[in-house]
């Protein structure tokens, strides 16, 4: 084999390794990804019908105020000046999200100043004073307040999770902040914006150094490909960014995951809703939310009369579904911890990324975590001429 790193998943995890190893350490890095395209859950392509920039894995949106990734990944794209806000239809009404000032006055019909509606929110919040939280509504309810839970949590939760939220545990919600003001911008980030050409441009820019080479449709266990797990590990340093339980054949049991259905649609009409993203908080509309993508892109010179939806349904991951978001169980905490241990024992293999490490990571995340293993785990590495522990 002649390369001297090999990276499994082209995701940002994998090809911010790549990049950083093949240009500051000269390393020949051969990146391998199951799927037929780069980039991870990040990849886009544009719909052929319309043009339209249509983000295959669900809408993503860029955000960070980390100074040393911003400075990175302005080396490979622009950024647009677009600003993210959602909006929630539920009962007939669209309101904005995240709550905030607007959403309260609307909701209860009143026109408060942020102290009294502060003090409304936490005399509805209070109801379950004195009292010990169990499961997610009450503890959501302890927070805002039971009309506020019950008409922008209760059945958004509920069918995020397809489990009622008083069966679901209280810490999946640490906090449920209610904005005193009308600003409902959704990041609070110091930079943020969508990329100029495009998610998969930026992506290929990354990966485009002579001494990168990345072979798709190249899954790391099957046997049958020459880059494959029992060939590789032990001849040459790997940094494997695929599910951690699938590199030990499950020995630890499986790690629950969400995953998410997208359906596409291309409808005749120029504007569907007016905005990029509507949550759909009733219970009994199935999916739960559209994203209209024309709306990420202003600034482009899309068709007038055509556009691009997607809806978003959401449910627990069966073996072979995408993974998307960790489930985090105790059991799977517990199993997490075990595949830690068996990992550290893995010689030459680093693992990391969303799915190498069982941890929902945005971009900005990923790309920070894979610096920092840059230079903490694989510089030192190969700078020492020693090999990965
Ligand atoms: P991934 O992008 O998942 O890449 C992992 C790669 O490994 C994949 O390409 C996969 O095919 C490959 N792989 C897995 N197993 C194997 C194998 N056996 N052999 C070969 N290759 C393999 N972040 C934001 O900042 N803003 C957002 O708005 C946002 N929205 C998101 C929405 C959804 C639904 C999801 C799931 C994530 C979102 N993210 C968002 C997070 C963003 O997608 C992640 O930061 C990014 O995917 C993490 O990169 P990664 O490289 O760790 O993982
Ligand atoms: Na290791």
């Amino acid at each position: 084999m002649n390369s001297d790193l090999v990276v499994v998943g082209s995701g940002f995890y994998g090809l911010t390794i790549a990049e950083r190893c093949a240009r500051e350490l000269g390393l020949r890095v051969l990146v391998i990804d199951r799927r037929s395209h780069i980039g991870g859950n990040a990849y886009s392509e544009a719909e052929a019908s319309t043009g339209i920039e249509v983000h295959r894995y669900g809408a993503h949106l860029f955000h960070t105020s980390n100074e040393r990734v911003w400075d990175y990944v302005t080396r490979f794209t622009a950024f647009t000046d677009y600003q993210h806000r959602v909006y929630t239809n539920v009962g007939g009404e669209v309101f904005p999200m995240p709550i905030n000032l607007g959403t309260v006055n609307q909701f209860f019909r009143a026109a408060h100043g942020p102290e009294a509606a502060r003090a409304l929110v936490a005399e509805q919040a209070a109801e379950l004073a004195g009292t010990e939280v169990s499961n997610l509504e009450e503890k959501a309810i302890s927070l805002i307040g039971r009309p506020l839970y019950e008409a922008f949590i209760k059945g958004y939760t509920a069918k995020q999770w397809q489990t009622d939220p008083r069966e679901l545990p209280a810490s999946i919600i640490a906090r449920l902040p209610v904005r005193y003001t009308y600003n409902n911008r959704y990041f609070n980030d110091t930079y943020e914006g969508l990329p100029v050409d495009g998610y998969t441009a930026w992506l290929e820019r990354m990966a485009d150094h002579p001494r990168i080479e990345v072979r798709l449709d190249t899954d790391f266990f099957d046997t049958t490909q020459p880059v494959n797990k029992a060939a590789v590990v032990g001849q040459v340093p790997v940094v494997y960014t695929g599910p951690v339980d699938r590199y030990f054949d499950n020995a630890e049991g499986e790690l629950s995951w969400r995953t998410l259905d997208f359906e596409e649609e291309v409808l005749d009409v120029g504007d569907f809703q007016g905005t990029s993203v509507m949550n759909y908080g009733d219970e009994d509309v199935p999916y739960t939310r559209i994203h209209e993508f024309r709306h990420f892109h202003p600034e482009r010179d899309y068709p007038k009369d055509r556009t691009v939806i997607m809806r978003e349904y959401s449910r627990f991951a069966e073996t072979g579904d995408e993974p998307y978001y960790p489930v985090n169980t105790a059991t799977d905490r517990e199993r997490v911890l075990a595949y830690r241990e068996l990992a550290k024992g893995e010689k030459d293999v680093h693992f990391g990324g969303r799915l190498g490490t069982y941890q929902y990571l945005d971009m900005h995340m990923a790309i920070g975590a894979a610096l920092s293993a840059y230079d903490n785990t694989l510089t030192p590495l190969f700078r020492a001429g020693a090999r990965l522990g």
